[in-house]
């Protein structure tokens, strides 16, 4: 190559370059639209290569996040364009090496995470420039040991998180972080430490939270004073420690210590070590009979008067006798009791002597069921505000079952089979004010249930199999703010079933069956209700004349109506949200509705989310103004709508919107200023979208290139439809441009030629080409009919594919002639027929490969929209590719040759055969014109690929002729 050819690919490279920057896109990474521009997350990207990750974010950056790609190395200065990053996440990649100077000039660095990777090494050098750094974690990587001086310049670090890895040598750790004063937590769990013993070290004084569980810990071995400072620590799961291991060590500052699961014997532990006996937690000590208990009971009492908590858990304990916990110390607040293999609580009476305890747990049992407990020798525990039997086995709960907690604020029956919950079950707690009963087996709520508890503030009863909500039943819950019902099977609330509910302000009623939206919702809730959730309910409407339900919601802030089974919401009555003034969420994806009407949003002045992802029918024709007092939207999700079209006059008044997600539509083309038309526009994905590369997108892919304030997600990576090897950011836009004189001096050189050579050509081989004319027709009907032998098996016999103006005629005239009238066709339509949930352009495909036929209904409004041009050029495809013809033409109007699109015109030259206009009612006989119309099509569809010409069949159509009809002989053309 020589030096000039260097240089000229140099610029070129450099000139790309800027081509990929000078816009506001990213390669591999989405800008977080709410972050002010400084947090990118570029996960699950094909790259190994972390610069062509990373090149293209802009210096400001703040946060990022790497993860999921398959990154092997970080090379030396990857961030140097980034020095203001403050958290950088580089988690589940591959990376195994790091070279030393990786995170130069990260001096800004708070936060490194580099867990779930394969690092096994590290240079010594590799941090030496985040002096920063408080947070680093290697979590779950595959290192065994520090290099020396590894830490030596993080003198900010404040938590340092190696859980998960093979480390062996504790000494070089204590050695790494001993000079780090600000280091307050170490963990060090799931590595491969044997014992704790270290050289002439002292762990920083700052440091007060130490986890080492999960090792392999067999001694402890270190200096009498060498964990002094430390407050919390964790030595669970070492099962090879020992007692003796702990003589001499000095562990007074530890006020939590975990022990579980070693071979520590505590009543001995607690013989030789001067650690607060209060402070440790007996989980999981083999402490599984009344007589070690009350060992260690005895001991403690020795030592300490009260104690604030005593764990018990995972001690295998089968029963607790009025004697086991006699002689322990008082319980001043937190008993812990889970999981062990209790069968019974016995009315809590093995807790007589403990009248101040505060809160007791007991989840993670065998609980079969609770005894009423209004006994003669019953305990009476005044202090317990927080009582959980969670993860139990109960079945029923008998009445006056908390009579020993007559104060419990928080009460946590849930995950358990209660069936039978008497109705006194929950006597006498008029201090409840948070209580669990969800994923329970209840059928039946009754209005004695909750009659004492009038304080309650949250009711979860999600996950039961309650069906109907009886009158009355939460009649004295005036404080409830937050009933959750979802995920039962509710099918309607009795006309006062919600009465007395006056404060409530979040009601969930997700996944149960309701048919209808209650209309004493509004009237029950008026000025408190800010979060309804109707998710996947059975709603359905059939038609416009419902006024709204929400009407006196005037706080109602957050609305959930999606996914509702199995038809979806099919109609949206328009004056459906009137009223709702404060909404500012509004969930409606998967729902079939049919029409949204241009005022069906007119209300939500105060709107900020809309998600209308999937919500409707097929192809959707969002109408102008829809959106127009939307005001207040910064983000809306109009997925999978089957959108054709972007215009301004649709999208135009949404003035404070961020961002906006088209992805998965079909439009062809977006008019750059529909986009302009959004001042705060910040974030816009038309991923999956057949944006053409053609001429007409020639303005659009200039602005997602050059604007520099709209991120296009993924800008780069999206294709041509026609063409995956072509990218739209830079598909040919040159022949767009050519000048009108180069254009003129074309076209008149083309016609003098034309002028000169087709006389000669006519005169010297006229006959020739007429024979050649010949042989190739009767070839290619040949091959036509061999083709249309084979007729596949097909779902429909035909997709109809038409413009929503002339539904009318589709619904009126052509079903009922094709598909009734003794002619059954199958049709397949898209507002009845395309899957629910799936991709519009799928659901496309999947209807033209479906069908035998395509037809099309072309009318005026329907060449405008260019609608149907995708059906059009999948048929084509056919035709080409397989070498079936699919497409059948119904005109509607007379319409001119110059009218008809490109398309079309390309279609009327290839087969002139698959034509037929519909007779309008002003013709002479149109009654028996359109008889012979419907004869025609049907013919067309029962015939193979080609449509037959019978002469004599078409006689109605001769005599009424006109002589504006085109005269070829196999044009099907009525009056
Ligand atoms: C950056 O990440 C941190 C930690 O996740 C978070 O607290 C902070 O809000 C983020 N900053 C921005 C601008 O998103
Ligand atoms: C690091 O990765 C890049 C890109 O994958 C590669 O070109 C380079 O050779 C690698 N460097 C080392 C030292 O392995
Ligand atoms: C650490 O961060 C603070 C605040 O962001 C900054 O002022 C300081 O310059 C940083 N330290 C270094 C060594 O850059």
């Amino acid at each position: 190559m020589t030096n000039r050819s260097h240089q000229l690919l140099s610029v070129t490279v450099v000139l790309a370059a800027v081509q990929l920057i000078s816009g506001y896109s990213f390669n591999n990474c989405i800008e977080d639209p709410f972050s002010n521009q400084q947090s990118f997350n570029c996960i699950r990207r094909k790259e190994k290569n972390m610069p062509a990750i990373i090149q293209d974010l802009p210096r400001y950056a703040i946060n990022l996040t790497i993860s999921i790609n398959p990154i092997w190395n970080i090379t030396n200065n990857s961030f140097v364009g980034l020095p203001n990053l403050q958290y950088l996440k580089i988690d589940h990649n591959h990376i195994r090496i790091i070279d030393t100077f990786a995170f130069k000039d990260l001096y800004q660095l708070k936060s490194l995470n580099m867990s779930f990777n394969y690092i096994s090494e590290l240079d010594p050098f590799v941090f030496q420039d985040l002096r920063n750094l408080t947070f680093l974690s290697l979590t779950n990587n595959y290192l065994k040991q520090l290099p020396e001086g590894i830490f030596s310049t993080l003198l900010n670090l404040n938590t340092l998180i190696m859980r998960q890895n093979q480390m062996t040598n504790f000494s070089g750790i204590a050695d790494a972080v001993s000079h780090l004063m600000n280091l307050r937590i170490l963990d060090l769990c799931f590595n491969k430490l044997t014992s704790l013993s270290h050289l002439n070290v002292s762990l920083p004084k700052s440091l007060t939270t130490l986890y080492i569980c999960r090792n392999n810990l067999f001694t402890l071995g270190c200096k009498q004073s060498f964990l002094g400072f430390i407050q919390v620590l964790d030595l669970s799961y070492n099962p090879r420690l020992h007692t003796m291991a702990f003589k001499g060590l000095d562990l007074r500052h530890v006020n939590y210590l975990r022990l579980r699961s070693t071979s520590v014997k505590v009543v001995e532990f607690l013989n030789i070590s001067n650690i607060r006996a209060s402070h440790v937690d007996f989980s999981g000590t083999g402490l599984n009979n009344d007589d070690l208990l009350i060992e260690l009971c005895k001991l403690l009492k020795r030592k300490v008067k009260r104690i604030p908590k005593l764990g018990l858990g995972i001690n295998g304990i089968e029963n607790l006798t009025n004697y086991t916990l006699y002689y322990c110390p008082t319980i001043t607040g937190t008993l812990d009791l889970s999981h062990n293999n209790l069968k019974s609580t016995r009315c809590l009476t093995f807790l007589n002597k403990h009248k101040y305890i505060k809160s007791i747990n007991v989840e993670h049992n065998h609980l079969a069921s609770l005894q009423s407990c209004k006994t003669q020798n019953m305990v009476y525990l005044k202090n317990v505000e927080e009582l959980s039997y969670r993860y139990n086995r109960i079945l029923s709960v008998d009445s006056d079952a908390f009579h020993y907690t007559p104060n419990v604020k928080t009460l946590k029956l849930n995950i358990n089979s209660i069936a039978f919950l008497h109705c006194k079950a929950l006597k006498g707690l008029i201090r409840l004010e948070t209580l669990r009963l969800d994923n329970n087996l209840l059928t039946d709520l009754l209005k004695c249930h909750f009659e004492d508890n009038y304080n309650l503030k949250i009711l979860n009863l999600r996950n039961n199999r309650i069906s109907v909500i009886f009158n009355g039943t939460f009649l004295s819950l005036r404080n409830l703010t937050t009933l959750d019902l979802g995920g039962n099977k509710i099918t309607y609330f009795q006309p006062s079933g919600l009465d007395g509910l006056k404060s409530l302000s979040k009601f969930y009623l997700d996944g149960n069956n309701l048919k209808q939206i209650d209309t004493s919702l509004h009237c029950v809730f008026q000025d408190t209700l800010t979060v309804l959730d109707l998710q996947s309910n059975q709603i359905r409407f059939l038609n416009e004349e419902i006024s709204s339900p929400f009407i006196n919601l005037s706080k109602l802030s957050d609305l959930k109506l999606d996914g509702q089974r199995p038809h979806g919401l099919t109609v949206l009555p328009h004056t459906f949200f009137r009223g709702l003034h404060s909404l500012k969420s509004l969930y409606l994806t998967n729902n079939n509705i049919y029409y949204l009407a241009p005022d069906a949003f007119d209300d939500l002045t105060g709107l900020r989310f809309l998600t209308l992802d999937n919500c409707c029918v097929g192809v959707t024709q969002l109408q102008p103004g829809v959106f127009k007092n939307l005001r207040n939207v910064t983000k809306l999700i109009v997925e999978n709508m089957g959108i054709q079209n972007v215009s301004k006059e649709v999208f135009g008044n949404l003035t404070q919107l961020r961002t906006l997600q088209l992805n998965r539509n079909v439009m062809q083309s977006i008019h750059v200023d529909a986009l302009e038309s959004l001042p705060n526009l910040h974030y816009l994905d038309i991923r999956n979208t057949p944006l053409s590369c053609t001429c007409k997108n020639s303005l659009l892919q200039n602005w997602t290139v050059k604007n520099s304030h709209v991120q296009v997600v993924y800008l780069y990576n999206l294709l041509c439809p026609h063409d995956a090897k072509l990218k739209f950011y830079n598909f040919d836009t040159k022949v767009c441009y050519i000048d009108l004189g180069e254009y003129i001096f074309l076209s008149t050189a083309v016609v003098i030629l034309l002028f000169t050579v087709i006389p000669l050509l006519y005169v010297k081989l006229y006959w020739k080409m007429k024979y050649g004319y010949y042989v190739f027709r009767s070839w290619f009907s040949e091959q036509w009919r061999i083709l249309s032998e084979k007729e596949e098996n097909c779902k429909y016999d035909a997709f109809i594919s038409y413009n929503s103006s002339n539904e009318q005629w589709v619904m009126e005239q052509l079903m009922p002639n094709l598909e009734g009238n003794g002619s059954s066709f199958k049709l397949c339509l898209h507002h009845r027929d395309f899957e629910l949930g799936r991709d519009i352009v799928d659901n496309i495909v999947s209807a033209v490969y479906s069908s035998r036929k395509t037809i099309c209904v072309v009318s005026r409004n329907f060449l405008r929209s260019e609608w149907c041009s995708l059906e059009i050029q999948l048929a084509s495809y056919r035709l080409f590719d397989e070498h079936r013809d699919v497409l059948l033409l119904v005109f509607l109007e007379e319409i001119s040759e110059r009218q008809v699109s490109s398309y079309h015109r390309m279609r009327k030259v290839m087969l002139k055969k698959t034509y037929l206009q519909w007779p309008g009612s002003d013709c002479t006989n149109p009654t028996q014109a359109q008889e012979l119309f419907w004869n025609q099509l049907r013919r067309a569809m029962r015939s193979g690929s080609r449509l037959e010409t019978e002469e004599k069949c078409s006689e109605a159509s001769k005599e009424e002729e006109t002589g504006n009809v085109e005269t070829d002989e196999n044009y099907y053309l009525l009056p």
